[in-house]
């Protein structure tokens, strides 16, 4: 595993979109279509920012295929929406509607959960997934001391801590098929987990979903923002 710190989220933002755009690069080369996973909170949003303004060019989007990592049970275009707020730099970056892979939230979390994983299951690997992690070391809609289904890649969510407490989220059965996992960690009081999940802390999703990923052959890279505000 590789770890990076940067002196602002700014910079993180900026080391997370270089990485992806080389990353979904070298799948391009290699398979002429790439798989993006994004990550839900607001994290993502500085490295979306960063992308729409100065990587429209950098390759061919429209070969990219986009999913989310996990979604909340609110209306589409809800403000709580992980999806819609990266449907702005989609649009920029010029991701076709059909390389769109949005979850189909309106079904309520067991169907939503179901489609989603079949079109998951679909897919010959995620080229690039991008996790955010929250203050108690959870990463997608995966809590500390929650079980998660067995056997499935998509998961229905009824009681998140973090509200709202409805979603559908992929499992770490799912981050098996991730070749490149870039972990955003940015903001205050996340250090102390950082910390325990960079010592192999499993007990925290982030860190299982990095081991998880690392033992089925990808790489895993922590981008850091070195002191949080
Ligand atoms: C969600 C996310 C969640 C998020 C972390 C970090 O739906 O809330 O999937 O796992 O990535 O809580 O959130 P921030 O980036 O807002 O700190």
């Amino acid at each position: 595993m590789h770890s990076h710190e940067y002196p602002t989220v700014g910079a993180l933002a900026q080391a997370a979109a270089e990485k992806t755009v080389a990353a979904l690069s070298e799948a391009l080369q290699q398979n002429h279509i790439a798989f993006w996973m994004l990550a839900g909170g607001s994290t993502p949003m500085a490295a979306y920012a960063v992308l729409a303004r100065k990587y429209v060019d950098a390759l061919d989007w429209s070969k990219v295929t986009v999913l989310i990592g996990d979604e909340r049970c609110v209306p589409p275009g809800h403000p709580d929406s992980n999806w819609a707020q990266a449907s702005g730099m989609l649009d920029t970056l010029g991701i076709p509607d059909e390389n769109r892979l949005e979850p189909p939230i309106g079904r309520g979390p067991e169907a939503a959960a179901e489609a989603y994983q079949q079109a998951l299951a679909q897919l010959p690997a995620l080229d690039v997934v991008w996790l955010g992690v929250g203050p108690d070391g959870h990463t997608l809609s995966l809590f500390p001391g929650r079980d998660v289904p067995a056997g499935r890649l998509v998961a229905a969510v009824y009681d998140s801590p973090k509200p709202p407490p409805q979603r559908i989220t992929l499992t770490f059965e799912a981050l098996k098929k991730a070749r490149h996992c870039f972990i955003l960690a940015a903001g205050s009081g996340k250090a102390g987990v950082v910390a325990r999940a960079l010592s192999g802390d499993t007990r925290l999703p982030v860190a299982r979903a990095a081991v998880t990923v690392r033992d089925a052959g990808g790489a895993v890279h922590w981008l850091l923002e070195k002191h949080p505000s």
